[in-house]
């Protein structure tokens, strides 16, 4: 298994520019069973969990290209198999944004639980309910969400009493092919819910609302959409982590090819912390601090500060003056990574769901072993002010959703290698 070996102490320099989103690739290719032919793919970041996803619809049946250059095309005419197998979904739970369009299109599917895993139970229970809602019979055995609506899908009011963003995309690809209106309320509004509507909208989707609290999707009656092309907006959550290396090393770095929109809530905390910032169209350099200050953070759903950013500033503050509060409310589990930033010598206590982190601690190089995608990237930006050498394994986590990441960060000047 590979592992990262991080030198610490790193000023980091020049620019680095992020890769098209992960948490928007997936409902996109997804959403290619909607489709009528070929789907080019840009800007498609090569990473685990996508060539994952990919790999899924070539066992039912899909062509797929290699991914090349970060393009890839798509075409799901011949999919035959409508059975998602557990060996798959256990690897990325977002297996299960195929249900949506598998059912949609076909009128059954079967798809495997994703049971627990390592941020906490993170149950299904919404979508399945949408899907019921929606006309669908379900019938969950041996581990298996067996999904019927042999007549097609049919609009319906969705009311979700919990914000889920794979749970909203399942809905608006289902009602995208459903008899009739489907009106979503309190749906999830991230970046990555507004691209797959917009790609729904720019091919004949009648779609309005997204981005705010009710979504309305009248659907085709199972005619398959026209989609050609379509690029993958930037992934806001590996810009913040590249922000947050040029943060804790309190460097000035630039991180290129983004929206910045998206990242204000990630912006204005780390504004807090002390930083300042040069704003461009599509770029964000970062400045070094004279104090870096410690601040508190409550994790929420888009707008709000991302639980998948929460990993990172627990990094961060271990390098803010004064003790940092961070609050996770997504996800119950999400506090894996605190062990192992101890194991580098960080001062952290947790009580329930709030992490109180003491700055400023020096940390020392250690080995430490990566639990969860944004956990792994924690561990590297701890490594990156560590006294010493630190080892990194399981790096298969980081490999899910970061693209290229010992090269982007060479690039910035950090003293890294990948080893076997
Ligand atoms: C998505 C993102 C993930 C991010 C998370 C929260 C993708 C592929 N993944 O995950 O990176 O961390 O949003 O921003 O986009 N819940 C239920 N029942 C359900 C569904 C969800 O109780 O049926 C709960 C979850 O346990 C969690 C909360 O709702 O507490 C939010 O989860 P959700 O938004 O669904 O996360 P994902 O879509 O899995």
């Amino acid at each position: 298994m590979d592992y990262l070996v991080i030198k610490g102490n790193n000023k980091l320099k020049g620019s680095v520019k992020i890769s098209g989103a992960k948490n928007s690739a997936l409902p996109l290719i997804a959403a290619s069973i909607l489709a009528k032919k070929d789907i080019k793919f840009i800007n498609i970041p090569n990473i685990t969990d996508i060539r994952t996803l990919i790999k899924i619809l070539v066992m039912l049946g899909a062509y797929s290209s290699e991914i090349n250059g970060n393009e890839v095309v798509i075409n799901t005419n011949n999919i035959t198999n409508v059975k998602v197998i557990y060996d798959m979904v256990r690897k990325m739970r977002a297996s299960i944004l195929l249900l949506g369009p598998l059912l949609a299109r076909f009128g059954k599917c079967q798809v495997s639980l994703p049971g627990g895993c390592a941020i906490g139970a993170r149950p299904v229970d919404l979508h399945i309910k949408a899907m019921q809602k929606m006309g669908a019979k379900i019938d969950i055995k041996n581990g298996y969400i067996n999904a019927t609506a042999t007549n097609g899908l049919r609009g319906a009011h969705i009311v979700f009493d919990k914000i889920t963003v794979t749970g909203t995309e399942n809905v608006i690809m289902a009602a995208a092919l459903a008899k009739g209106k489907t009106i979503i309320t309190n749906p999830a509004k991230e970046p990555e819910i507004v691209q797959l509507c917009e790609v729904l909208r720019q091919n004949g989707v009648e779609i309005v609302g997204y981005g705010s609290d009710e979504i309305t999707i009248i659907g085709t009656d199972r005619e398959l959409l026209d989609i050609s092309n379509v690029s993958i907006i930037p992934d806001r959550i590996e810009a913040g982590t590249y922000l947050c290396a040029g943060a804790i090393t309190n460097s000035n770095i630039i991180v290129k090819g983004v929206i910045p929109k998206h990242l204000e809530s990630i912006i204005n905390k780390l504004s807090e912390i002390g930083f300042n910032f040069n704003i461009n169209k599509d770029s964000i350099e970062i400045l070094p601090s004279k104090e870096l200050k410690s601040f508190e953070l409550s994790t929420s759903e888009y707008p709000g500060f991302p639980t998948d950013m929460q990993a990172q500033f627990m990094a961060l503050a271990t390098q803010c003056n004064g003790v940092s509060i961070i609050e996770e409310k997504l996800f119950e589990n999400r506090f894996m990574h605190i062990n192992e930033l101890q194991r580098l010598g960080a001062s952290i206590s947790l009580l329930g769901s709030i992490a109180k982190i003491n700055g400023i601690t020096k940390l020392k190089a250690a080995d430490v072993m990566a639990t969860d995608l944004r956990a792994s990237s924690a561990l590297i930006l701890a490594g990156l002010v560590a006294d010493g050498e630190s080892v990194i394994h399981r790096i298969y986590h980081l490999d899910r959703g970061y693209e290229n990441i010992e090269q982007k960060l060479l690039n910035l000047g950090v003293n890294i290698r990948r080893e076997k």
